[in-house]
């Protein structure tokens, strides 16, 4: 596949509505779902990105039907011809991961190449593993895929040491097959985990907690197909309401419940944006004028880790210092050395960016090392002076269905290009 790269010319203001897409981070998980039972799941509002398009393919390759109807994707999956996701899929998309608790659930068995870690840490799945042993799984690792095999998943109290996404979601779906009550403390507690149980208990499943520390399932449960519209993406909203800002320009962001993006609106108004919420989503001006405020990502609702590269970027733009603290992630500040290439000023110390404003950034050759410090180079670019040919732009379609086509409706000035060889640019 030819890659391609975005070339971006900064400081035009961005103007105009936009709607964001479905959630990615529910989108997978709901279709990892759809495995708990044979009858046909409809998932509306599914965006159109690498990462949906990975997860058709691990459904198909265990044997599911799966088929796209517009925005929605119909799912069935009666027999199974594989109960196992292959290593070449899930090193694409590591919440591949998630499909290990309907598959156990379902059939009682199931093996999942071990995710590969990525550019923002180790990404382990020890939580995973644990709770599933607690359920009654016997788990055993070999050849670099984990195995699962459970002929019969009890309930049981788990504490999860961390409230992990993706465990708490693998959780709860194998929860749905088992014997009796499961308690998850420590649970989650992100908007994509509320649509997912909202998604369960509309097929039949009994859980109560949802959006809470505490989560009850109550199986098992026979379920039933389902048709069910995914919430809005609020980390595309967020990134949308971020590039209004540092264009100083006036955005209306919609497709999403603005509440959940409460802290980082308040974050933005901290720093003297303008914000305004409306029913699906809000309003978002920058004047170009803005305060350093620190910020530390936490679980929901504390501030998302997701939103954090593209805060950088505002933040560079500030009049004063400010301390972004990564709590979530190992290594979240891989991309810090690009963001500095283009006249950022960011020292990192242990989990802590000292991000010092600076008057202005400088259009360069840069390249994205994963999905959301992409987008955070896109919108670093979008107020730079010159151009910007922001490479690898295939990390960016992971999670935002045409991103350039978006941002140039509201007045940037980017587009996609192919990237000639000799010019690639960057360290092999
Ligand atoms: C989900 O990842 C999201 N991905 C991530 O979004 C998001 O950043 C993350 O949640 C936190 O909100 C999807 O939903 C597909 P975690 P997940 O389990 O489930 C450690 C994006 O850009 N951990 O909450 O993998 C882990 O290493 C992506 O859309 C263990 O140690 O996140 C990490 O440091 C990036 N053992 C921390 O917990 C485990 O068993 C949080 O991970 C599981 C996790």
């Amino acid at each position: 596949m030819k890659k391609s790269k975005f070339v971006i010319t900064g400081g035009n203001s961005l103007r105009g509505e936009v709607r964001v897409g479905g959630a990615k981070n529910s989108v997978l998980k709901l279709m990892a779902a759809s495995l708990l039972t044979p009858e046909e799941c409809v998932i509306r509002n599914v965006p159109r990105i690498t990462d949906v398009e990975i997860m058709v393919e691990v459904l198909r390759h265990l044997g599911a039907e799966v088929e796209w109807d517009g925005e929605a994707l119909r799912i069935r999956s009666g027999d199974f011809s594989s109960r196992e996701a292959p290593y070449q899929l899930v090193r694409r998309m590591r919440a591949s991961i998630v499909v290990l608790g309907p598959l156990v659930a379902r059939w009682g068995e199931a093996s999942v190449a071990i995710p590969g870690g990525c550019n923002i840490g180790s990404r382990k799945i020890d939580m995973h593993l644990k709770g599933l042993a607690e359920l009654g799984a016997e788990i055993s690792s070999e050849h670099g895929y984990v195995r699962a095999r459970a002929p019969r998943l009890k309930g049981a109290q788990i504490i999860l040491d961390f409230p992990s996404v993706g465990a708490t979601e693998n959780l709860i779906m194998a929860a749905v097959g088992a014997e009796g009550r499961t308690v998850i403390e420590n649970a989650a507690r992100e908007p994509e985990i509320q649509d997912l149980v909202a998604f369960l208990r509309s097929m039949g499943a009994e859980i109560e907690g949802a959006g809470t520390a505490v989560i009850e399932v109550t199986g098992p449960s026979r379920l039933s197909g389902v048709e069910h519209e995914a919430i809005g993406d609020r980390i595309e909203a967020g990134t949308l309401a971020v590039a209004a800002a540092v264009t100083a320009g006036e955005v209306v962001v919609s497709g999403i419940d603005p509440a959940h993006l409460g802290l980082p609106l308040e974050k933005l108004r901290e720093t003297g944006v303008e914000v305004e919420e409306r029913q699906d989503g809000m309003m978002v001006r920058g004047d170009g004028g803005y305060e350093p405020v620190n910020l530390a990502t936490l679980p929901y609702p504390g501030f998302p880790t997701d939103l954090q590269p593209q805060m950088m970027v505002l933040l560079s733009l500030a009049s004063g210092t400010s301390v972004i603290t990564e709590n979530v992630f190992e290594s979240r500040f891989m991309f810090v050395d690009e963001l500095n290439r283009m006249g950022c000023d960011i020292d990192i110390e242990g989990h802590h960016a000292i991000v010092r404003g600076v008057g202005a950034l400088s259009g360069a050759e840069v390249c994205a090392p994963d999905l959301r410090a992409g987008a955070a180079l896109v919108l670093a670019g979008l107020t730079a002076e010159g151009e910007t040919h922001l490479l690898d732009v295939h990390h960016v379609d992971r999670g935002y269905q045409r991103l350039e086509q978006k941002l140039s409706a509201l007045g940037a000035d980017i587009a996609r290009a192919g990237v000639d060889d000799e010019f690639n640019g960057g360290p092999e």
